[in-house]
């Protein structure tokens, strides 16, 4: 390199500032700065050229580069910046979502058929003057079977299919994730005062799968308590739940005697229907189709609730949420509920805008 003349260093840094200034983007300044202060850059070339000059040469054309190399530094350094905020503004003004545009109707996610259907349940009780409550997933033993009048050694603890947790250390007691919605029972008693009028949907666990039966499957469980509820008002409310969430206006019901430890009497509710060409109607036909169990609730569950059962009584039901939704909707293996297979979904599932209430329709 030979001596620097100030007009050849002025040349330069018009050259640099050109292509700073036409530097379109960050990656573009990055060449410019590379090809001034690189290693092998116009300037760091001239600096390097300096150890050939006598010593009052280098003394002035050193200045002048240093000079042009930090003029040149704080140049890219001001460009770099303008072009982030540009970017910046780009990329908010391209990113923009306008909230009040209407929602896309070529895109198709569905409402699962349980959360449909549980809506749909929800409306019906709510109507009918019902509240929700709800209870934990993971119970002791206590509520999930001794206060339902379950104890020790029950056979019915074999049918349940119990997921049992292990025992805390240095403790015998082992929690269960809870078999049925019948705990929410003694939960409501424990912080209501009668009147008692709740329903409480939410999961179920047993340890059982195949074509009607899945590990985690979702129950309705209904409780009614005050101090003249009788069997007619638990016939009564079964029935218009069926009629309205069938859609039908005729039904046949038959109150079957059964055995549940948490009521008594027991008796499980077969609805009329028939099956001809494969196909299940609801309302008609003379075969039978059980929907749920109940009865009256045992004086042992009012007594373990914290409440007189010499001054309060009243009924309970159990219902399968998968199974009626399987029922209406026509659905034929339980399992694919929870596959998360977007084909099913598709088919099976409901539109999202479309809540079901009773006065503009439950299943639209
Ligand atoms: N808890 C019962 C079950 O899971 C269902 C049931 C039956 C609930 C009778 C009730 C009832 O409230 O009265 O099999």
């Amino acid at each position: 390199m030979q001596d620097t003349p100030a007009s050849d260093l002025a040349a330069l840094k018009a050259e640099i500032a050109d292509a700073i200034a036409a530097a379109e983007d960050e990656r573009a300044l990055e060449v410019v700065r590379v090809a001034a202060l690189g290693k092998k850059g116009s300037i760091s070339a001239r600096l390097k050229g300096l150890g050939a000059m006598s010593p009052e040469e280098r003394k002035a054309a050193g200045q002048a580069l240093n000079q042009l190399r930090d003029d040149v530094a704080e140049a890219l350094e001001a460009r770099r910046t303008a072009l982030a905020e540009t970017a910046l503004e780009a990329r908010l003004a391209s990113e923009t979502v306008d909230v009040t545009l209407p929602v896309r109707p070529e895109r198709t996610g569905t409402v699962h058929p349980v959360t449909q259907v549980w809506q749909e349940i929800i409306a019906i009780f709510g109507d009918m003057g019902f509240s929700l409550a709800e209870g934990p997933h993971i119970e002791s033993d206590w509520y999930n079977f001794g206060a339902l009048n379950i104890p020790p050694e029950h056979p019915a603890r074999q049918e349940h299919d119990t997921f049992y947790f292990n025992p805390r250390p240095g403790s015998d007691e082992r929690l269960v994730l809870r078999t049925h919605t019948s705990p929410v029972q003694i939960r409501t008693m424990e912080n209501t005062k009668p009147p008692i009028r709740i329903v409480a949907p939410g999961r179920t666990f047993r340890s059982d799968s195949d074509q009607t039966h899945t590990p985690m499957f979702h129950q309705l469980e209904a409780l009614v308590i005050d101090e003249t509820t009788h069997l007619g008002h638990l016939k009564g409310t079964v029935e218009a739940f069926v009629k309205t969430f069938f859609e039908v206006d005729d039904l046949k019901m038959r109150f079957r005697p059964s055995h549940f430890p948490f009521t008594e009497p027991s008796m499980e509710v077969d609805i009329g229907c028939s099956w001809e060409g494969g196909e299940l109607k609801i309302g008609v036909g003379d075969d039978w189709l059980e929907i749920l169990g109940s009865g009256m609730v045992h004086p042992n569950v009012i007594r373990a609730g914290g409440l007189d059962p010499d001054r309060y009584q009243g009924f309970a039901f159990g219902m399968g949420i998968d199974r009626i939704a399987m029922l209406k909707y026509g659905i034929p293996d339980l399992r694919a509920f929870f596959e998360a297979d977007l084909r099913w979904l598709r088919h099976y599932g409901f539109s999202a805008l479309a809540m079901p209430t009773l006065a503009e329709g439950l299943s639209l």
